[in-house]
């Protein structure tokens, strides 16, 4: 290793260490909700990066964050790299930051190198990934791309109700900038990523390249019943919402089994309501996440879960279900992908395909754009958790193949 290659690493952790100051649940991993203090903080230190790094900062009237290097062809198309900045509540240091710090440093790299390039580069760290507090996720590259329109975005609420515009008037931030983005503006999408699984560890091999991403959806389902006493309602008097939603809950893995391996089911949210010990839950309020690999599973144990669902109804219990959010498995990008393997195989980095069982921003960008991706390991494949951990020398390593693969995609033709 020489030394330039030591200072990226030690940037990188600098990067992460600085990053993960901003949590709201210091000592228990990162919890960093859109629009929040921490979000202005991460924001904040991104920013002054941008600028470090000779960008032109933007942010746009979602919140995503921008930072442009200009190439000489005056209105080009950009060639975005990046990733998302929010966490999941007690999440990692890595998952998204990791992303965000490799288009930095790519970014770095082109001005240290006073590289001359026809299309621009742009930075990008996105809003709300995660969907840890507005629904869906993937909120950043759909409202961006107009897969979720403004008005949409307009409507959406946190579970206490407060809306994105609100949010993001209250955190000094402004929902009347610009916000989407033609598809004209985009050259190509690259996103690095923490694995989030073993395969990559388990074969000590430093960087996976992307073929495809799992196809997901996610419902949420609303049981309401009638709250009452716990000590003086009879058992058979009874609508629980809690009892009838277990029942529900208790299914699913069993939908996901009779599928193919990829296919999984995973409820990760659940309310119940008014929560007191001795009253009868009146209305519980959970989110289904079903994934695979093939369409056909994704749409089968969706379409198993709201059956099960709706046969919880009667005797007092109805069901609402709500679709918020379906995504086909997506293909990232044939020539990005030949593009990150011989720039893999140019730097002698070992590199091999890997499939995605977790949702990215890029599965949106993939349909409007050339989108890439690399994956560089996770100890004992944890992610979505403080324990989350990549070695830095292993996002070098995909820095330097996206450095040289952002040269190729920036120059002209
Ligand atoms: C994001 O981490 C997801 O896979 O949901
Ligand atoms: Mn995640
Ligand atoms: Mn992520």
């Amino acid at each position: 290793m020489n030394g330039s290659e030591k200072s990226l690493q030690e940037r990188i952790e600098t990067h992460i260490a600085e990053l993960e100051r901003f949590t709201a649940t210091p000592g228990r991993g990162t919890t960093r909700l859109t629009y929040s203090p921490q979000d202005l903080g991460a924001r904040a230190y991104l920013k002054e990066r941008m600028r470090e790094y000779g960008l032109d900062v933007r942010e746009d009237g979602f919140g995503n964050l921008f930072g442009k290097r200009e190439g000489t062809i005056e209105g080009a198309p950009s060639v975005l790299i990046g990733s998302h900045f929010d966490s999941v509540p007690n999440g990692g240091a890595y998952d998204g930051p990791a992303g965000v710090i490799a288009g930095l440093e790519v970014a770095r790299l082109f001005a240290e190198n006073g590289t001359r390039h026809a299309y621009p580069l742009e930075v990008f760290a996105l809003i709300e990934e995660e969907g840890a507090r507005f629904p869906g996720g993937l909120m950043g590259s759909r409202a961006m791309l107009g897969v979720l329109s403004k008005e949409e975005f307009a409507r959406q609420t946190d579970k206490d109700g407060v809306t994105t515009i609100e949010a993001m008037r209250a955190a000094g931030l402004d929902p009347s900038l610009p916000g989407r983005r033609e598809q004209g503006s985009i050259k190509a999408y690259l996103e690095l990523h923490i694995e989030q699984g073993p395969l990559l560890e388990d074969s000590g091999i430093p960087v996976g390249v992307v073929d495809a991403i799992v196809g997901l959806a996610q419902v949420q389902i609303t049981v309401k019943g009638r709250a009452g006493h716990a000590g003086t309602t009879p058992m058979n008097r009874r609508s629980d919402a809690l009892v009838a939603a277990s029942r529900i809950v208790a299914q699913l893995p069993d939908a996901a089994e009779g599928e193919e391996e990829s296919t999984v089911v995973t409820v990760g949210r659940l309310n119940v309501f008014p929560n007191g010990a001795n009253v009868i839950p009146d209305r519980v309020v959970f989110t289904v996440d079903l994934r695979s690999g093939a369409e056909e599973h994704v749409r089968s144990v969706l379409a198993k879960t709201k059956e099960l669902a709706l046969a919880a109804a009667g005797d007092g219990i109805e069901v609402e279900i709500e679709d918020q959010l379906y995504i086909a498995p997506k293909r990232m990008d044939e020539s990005v992908r030949a593009l990150l393997r011989e720039k893999s195989g140019a730097l002698g980095i070992a590199h091999r395909p890997i499939s995605s069982g977790a949702g990215h921003d890029a599965m949106i960008f993939a349909d409007f754009t050339a989108a890439g991706m690399l994956f560089v390991p996770s100890r004992d494949g944890l992610s979505h958790c403080p324990e989350e951990w990549t070695d830095a020398a292993h996002i070098a390593d995909a820095v330097r193949i996206f450095h040289e693969a952002a040269r190729a995609l920036t120059e002209a033709e």
